[in-house]
């Protein structure tokens, strides 16, 4: 007979994973569909987030940073590094040592939450005496299963550019990347976005001469301007050359290297050529082979599963949760997404503030903002004020040799209520976490600021930004 579940989620990405958990912590028989195979064959859990896209892209960083402060920075306290080298096949298996030991440790939650993994490709086939029909195509065949809920977190995939073979040596995205196999000397990338900006660091960083192309105008059109400018201004004095809107024509690859042909935002014709190219253009979502409409669901015109607020279908038992809906592509999304809908299926009344959702750039300063940017509110014709502090004048950041960048509070002009707030800094990742707390709880600019902040610490640059919104911080 068919195996049943009170909950079947499909994809084990962070959205999926998390949910199974959850829902498992909550009392449901719970099974999760996982069809992710690493290169070596064997079937893993973690998607994308933990094979090939937050943690091994947060190893390379801090990896390739290690290098950069030998090599480059450790002079500044007074050490001198003479021959500073490193052995890219090991940092390269460290990572996929992070990368094995997270994905093995879902494996164990997964057995200490009694949750079955149904390793294989799910998809829909219809419903049947009150359950959703599934069937699992493994390795060794298909396998039906029956749910009273499902909860679809299949994620997303990276877009390609049409004409732009990718071949993941060559001309790569996020996946291959991730594991070059050598430092490429010239290294090209389309998209000027967060894995832009992130990947062209390591490379950089390692030693690539890195030429970034992207289509807009403006430098991270989604951040606030003042920190757009300031990091456009800092990642260029690294290094890295960014040009701004181009129109990318015909890119040639063979087995020695690409060569781009562009127009520069002048409309001259351009070309570059180089070693390697990362195509960096943004992500869709996954929905192949799932037969949504074997249960009566379709994708919008944009490819995601149209759902409410509560991350339901139209179908009242088939919930979509992560990158596969609408939203900010973060893995703490889809997190929160999974934890909201188990609750849902218990009865439980979760909700999530959209807009106290952190986004982190993990760039050398860091970039992190949460709530509104100042051009955001301008266009909504909201009364603000808005306070700046640069962590120049924080005798922490001098310390750490870490005093480029700074805060923006934005903060409503008659309540004081805090509605954006914007970092680049070196801890920005750590520091946005006060501000969403703050935010959650409707916090003033004024309550941060009278919350005793530890001294001397990178925070203190908040409440001074925050008292800066009132034209009265100390240290400046
Ligand atoms: P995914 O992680 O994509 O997981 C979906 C899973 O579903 C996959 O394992 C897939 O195999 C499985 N699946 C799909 N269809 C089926 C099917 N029919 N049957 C069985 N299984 C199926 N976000 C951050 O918040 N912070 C970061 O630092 C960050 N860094 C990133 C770096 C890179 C290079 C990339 C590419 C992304 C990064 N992201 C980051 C984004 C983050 O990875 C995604 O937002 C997150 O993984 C989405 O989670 P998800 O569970 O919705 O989907
Ligand atoms: P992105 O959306 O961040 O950036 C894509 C960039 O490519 C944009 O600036 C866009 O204007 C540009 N672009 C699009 N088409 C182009 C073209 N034809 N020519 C030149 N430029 C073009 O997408 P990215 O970097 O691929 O990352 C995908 C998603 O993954 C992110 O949006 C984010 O949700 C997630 N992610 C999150 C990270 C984090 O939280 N730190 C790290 C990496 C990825």
């Amino acid at each position: 007979m068919a195996q049943e579940f009170d909950v079947v989620v499909i994809g084990a990405g962070p959205a999926g994973y998390i949910s199974a958990i959850r829902a498992a912590q909550l009392g449901f028989k719970t099974a999760c569909i996982e069809k992710w195979l690493t290169p070596q064959g064997d079937p893993a859990l973690g998607g994308t987030c933990l094979n090939v896209g937050c943690i091994p892209s947060k190893a390379l960083l801090a990896s390739s940073e290690e290098f950069e402060k030998i090599a480059h920075h450790a002079d500044r306290h007074g050490i001198t590094v003479k021959g500073a080298s490193f052995d890219l096949g090991k940092m390269l298996a460290r990572k996929d040592g992070i990368v094995s030991k997270m994905t093995k440790g879902i494996e164990f939650l997964f057995r200490k939450n009694k949750i079955t993994w149904l390793k294989g490709h799910g998809r829909f086939t219809g419903e049947a005496n009150g359950l959703v029909q599934l069937e699992v195509q493994g390795k060794d065949g298909a396998e039906v299963v029956g749910a009273k809920n499902v909860i679809i977190a299949t994620g997303s995939k990276a877009r390609h550019l049409s004409g732009v073979a990718v071949d993941n040596k060559i001309v790569c995205d996020n996946e291959g990347a991730l594991a070059f196999d050598a430092v490429p000397k010239k290294l090209g990338v389309i998209g000027a976005g967060v894995i832009g900006l992130e990947l062209g660091s390591v490379w950089r960083r390692l030693g690539s001469d890195v030429t970034v192309l992207e289509a807009t105008p403006q430098f991270l059109a989604a951040c606030d301007e003042a920190v757009g400018k300031e990091a456009f201004k800092l990642f260029t004095e690294q290094g890295l050359k960014i040009e701004m809107g181009v129109s990318i024509g015909e890119v040639k690859s063979s087995a020695k290297g690409v060569q781009i042909a562009y127009k520069s935002s002048d409309g001259k014709p351009q070309t570059l050529d180089c070693d390697r190219l990362i195509v960096s253009v943004g992500r869709v979502p996954n929905t192949e082979n799932l037969s949504l409409e074997a249960v009566g669901l379709a994708v919008d015109d944009r490819g995601f599963i149209p759902v409410d607020d509560h991350c339901r279908t139209k179908k009242s038992n088939i919930f979509a949760i992560g990158d596969v809906v609408r939203g900010p592509m973060l893995a703490h999304k889809g997190e929160d997404e999974g934890v909201m809908v188990a609750e849902i299926l218990a009865g439980q009344k979760p909700h999530i503030d959209y807009n106290c959702i952190p986004w982190v750039i993990y760039t050398m300063p860091e970039i992190a903002w949460v709530g509104k940017t100042e051009q955001q509110l301008k266009v909504e014709g909201r009364a603000y004020k808005s306070g700046q502090f640069p962590f120049a004048a924080n005798g922490r950041a001098l310390g750490m040799d870490a005093a480029e960048g700074f805060v923006k509070v934005l903060a409503d002009a008659a309540t004081d209520e805090v509605l954006g707030v914007h970092i680049v800094a070196a801890t920005a990742s750590d520091l946005i976490s006060e501000i969403a707390l703050a935010m959650e709880f409707k916090a003033s600019a004024e309550d941060i600021a009278r919350v005793c902040h530890p001294h001397p610490s990178m925070s203190e640059v908040i409440r001074e930004a925050a008292l800066a919104t009132d034209k009265r911080a100390l240290n400046m």
